[in-house]
């Protein structure tokens, strides 16, 4: 059994909201779909480094899947989550069911997104960032966090999650955490869990191409760098759903070398979807 406090319903998050709010403590909020993995852990340590409380919520949020296989096969290993957990001081863990997150009376009225939810993921991920923006707006009202803590390696979705706090009028700071990857340089995600011995072999075509990019930086022009980048990437096993390089801001693709721009890429290894980026 794990030692960790986890919350179910929305009523006891108000509850235990409101007492920190009376005892003057400050709280951390770190939203995850669970399948926790060092690239959440990071994020909960800076919560805990910086705030007297850290929530973690942990829930598979159907609305941002676009694809109903990619839902059903997203693990889900809660009791292994709230063991990995144990440890870690001034943690409480919130594993709403559905309704919790999405009741009768959701006072949730969505914001226009804009062309940056067009871009990369938003292109091939009709809805994603809508149902991301639903389930974070919801999330936020509840918890009411001092600071919330998310992953770069989501770079897209961080900029969303800027927009929406903004819009909305959210008090809530948000901080940007860099990617964790393992020592191959594969960046961790909870996709990962379903990739054979040999996928993970074949997924490093991403960061290599992402760091192939970054070495032709003001050495080559950008059209070349790409063509070169995307050739490349295919003599791998991967299929290539996108690989662009955009200003960090605005998400729209450059055509010469900038101060600071992005590399993304999304690929298909085998039946898993992986992203990553590359800021530089
Ligand atoms: P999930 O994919 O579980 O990620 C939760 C948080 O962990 C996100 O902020 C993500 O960017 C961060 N993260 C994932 N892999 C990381 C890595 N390798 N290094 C650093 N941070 C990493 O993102 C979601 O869940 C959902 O869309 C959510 C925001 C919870 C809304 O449902």
């Amino acid at each position: 059994m794990s030692k960790v406090k986890v919350i179910y319903t929305a009523e006891e998050l108000q509850q235990f909201r409101k007492k920190l709010s009376e005892n003057s403590q400050t709280l951390g909020f770190v939203p995850t779909m669970g399948a926790l993995h060092n690239g959440h852990i990071s994020l909960i340590q800076k919560s805990i480094q910086e705030n007297d409380y850290t929530l973690i919520s942990i829930f598979v949020n159907p609305k941002q899947f676009n694809n109903s296989v990619d839902l059903k096969e997203y693990p889900r290993t809660l009791s292994a989550d709230l063991t990995l957990l144990d440890g870690f001081q001034n943690c409480v863990v919130f594993a709403p069911e559905e309704a919790e997150l999405y009741p009768k009376n959701d006072e949730f009225v969505p914001m226009e997104l804009g062309s940056i939810a067009r871009v990369l993921e938003g292109a091939f991920r009709p809805g994603h960032f809508e149902g991301v923006v639903h389930v974070v707006h919801n999330l936020f009202h509840l918890v009411r966090a001092n600071q919330a803590y998310f992953g770069q390696k989501d770079f897209q979705q961080l900029a969303i999650i800027r927009l929406l706090t903004k819009h909305y009028g959210f008090e809530t700071r948000i901080i940007a955490c860099p990617t964790v990857r393992e020592s191959n340089g594969l960046a961790m995600s909870s996709r990962n869990m379903r990739l054979s011995e040999k996928e993970r072999q074949d997924a490093l075509i991403i960061i290599e191409t992402l760091r192939l990019v970054e070495s032709c930086k003001n050495k080559e022009s950008l059209p070349d760098t790409l063509d070169s980048a995307n050739r490349f990437f295919r003599s791998g096993n991967l299929s290539l759903e996108y690989l662009a390089v955009v200003d960090p801001e605005t998400l729209c693709a450059i055509s010469e070398w900038q101060e600071n721009q992005i590399c993304c890429i999304a690929a298909h290894c085998g039946s898993v979807r992986l992203i990553d980026n590359l800021l530089f």
